[in-house]
């Protein structure tokens, strides 16, 4: 063990993984850093099922939509690295805008339908192809057998479900359960944005998605959503959106349940944005 070894070039990175890959599988976990125990539950998770796991650490410019958002994205790569120094068999890839977007670059907006256009989609344009783009750089990049992704960031998940089915990518993707902190609160690196009074407000967030999925469900998903709204204006955040959909078309659910409902929410608190999601 000890600190993680960074590579911050794709091709010493690519040879690397080469040679890795005549004894074993790799898997890859794809962060923007500020790396959380959400993150280690997906490195724990990659380091189960393959003998080695890239972790990548990479602010991805083209996925924000707003510029104070990126300039205020935490940026913490010391820490980072200290976190990652607890595995055996973890490798980091770091690398800079160049790497990941050299000039010869060339992407053409992949059709997303109606994932582009529900739920974050509506609210921040532009940013699903940015996620895409960026995904699909590292995985040609990396090659591995299996990628990581939290269902933190459910719409995120189905979204690369359809590049890799698109692009043809033969790349495995396992989906991880979202990390709480013990009162709920879905971790974030985000969070680090938050004051200790932020951290407890914000809290009213999983609080209401889980006062939803109490309810009775002989109700429908419409009356589950008025007194969900009505339950989140007790605390203080802005809401932006809270809706029940379909797990799979994610469309809005008013007079039936479907098999798979899930609630997804953002909202801001001290002006950072913030989302969850919960089955129902
Ligand atoms: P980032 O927000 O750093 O998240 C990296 C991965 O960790 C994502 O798959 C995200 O869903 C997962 N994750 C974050 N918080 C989690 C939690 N509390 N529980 C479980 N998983 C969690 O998502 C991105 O970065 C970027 O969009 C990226 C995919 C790296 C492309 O730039």
């Amino acid at each position: 063990m000890g600190m993680p070894t960074v590579y911050t070039t794709a091709h010493v990175l690519s040879s690397v993984i080469s040679a890795a890959k005549k004894t074993g599988d790799v898997g890859f976990v794809p962060t923007m850093g500020a790396l959380h125990e959400g993150h280690l539950s997906l490195v724990q998770k990659a380091l189960e099922q393959n003998s080695l796991v890239v972790v990548s650490i990479f602010v991805n410019p083209t996925q924000f939509n707003n510029a104070s958002d990126l300039s205020n994205y935490p940026r913490t790569l010391n820490t980072d690295l200290e976190l990652m120094s607890v595995f055996d068999r973890v490798i980091v890839y770091a690398p800079g805008v160049e790497d990941i977007y050299p000039e010869h670059d060339f992407f053409e907006p992949i059709d997303l339908g109606e994932l582009d256009m529900r739920l974050e989609g509506a609210f921040r344009p532009g940013h699903f192809q940015g996620v895409v783009h960026v995904v699909r750089n590292l995985f040609h990049i990396v090659q591995p057998h299996r990628a990581y992704f939290g269902e933190k960031d459910f719409q995120q998940l189905a979204v690369i479900r359809r590049m890799v089915k698109l692009l043809n990518f033969s790349i495995e993707i396992i989906s991880c359960p979202t990390y709480r902190s013990v009162n709920g609160l879905a971790l974030s690196s985000r969070n680090m944005r938050l004051t200790h009074q932020g951290r407890a407000e914000a809290l009213i967030i999983s609080e209401t998605l889980n006062y939803m999925k109490g309810l009775d469900h002989d109700h429908p998903p419409s009356k589950v959503m008025e007194l969900g709204h009505a339950h989140f204006s007790k605390g203080k955040l802005t809401l932006e959106y809270l809706e029940i959909v379909d797990a799979e078309s994610l469309m809005k659910l008013t007079d039936e349940w479907s098999d798979h409902a899930v609630c997804c929410i953002a909202a801001y608190c001290e002006d950072v944005r913030l989302i969850d999601n919960l089955a129902m």
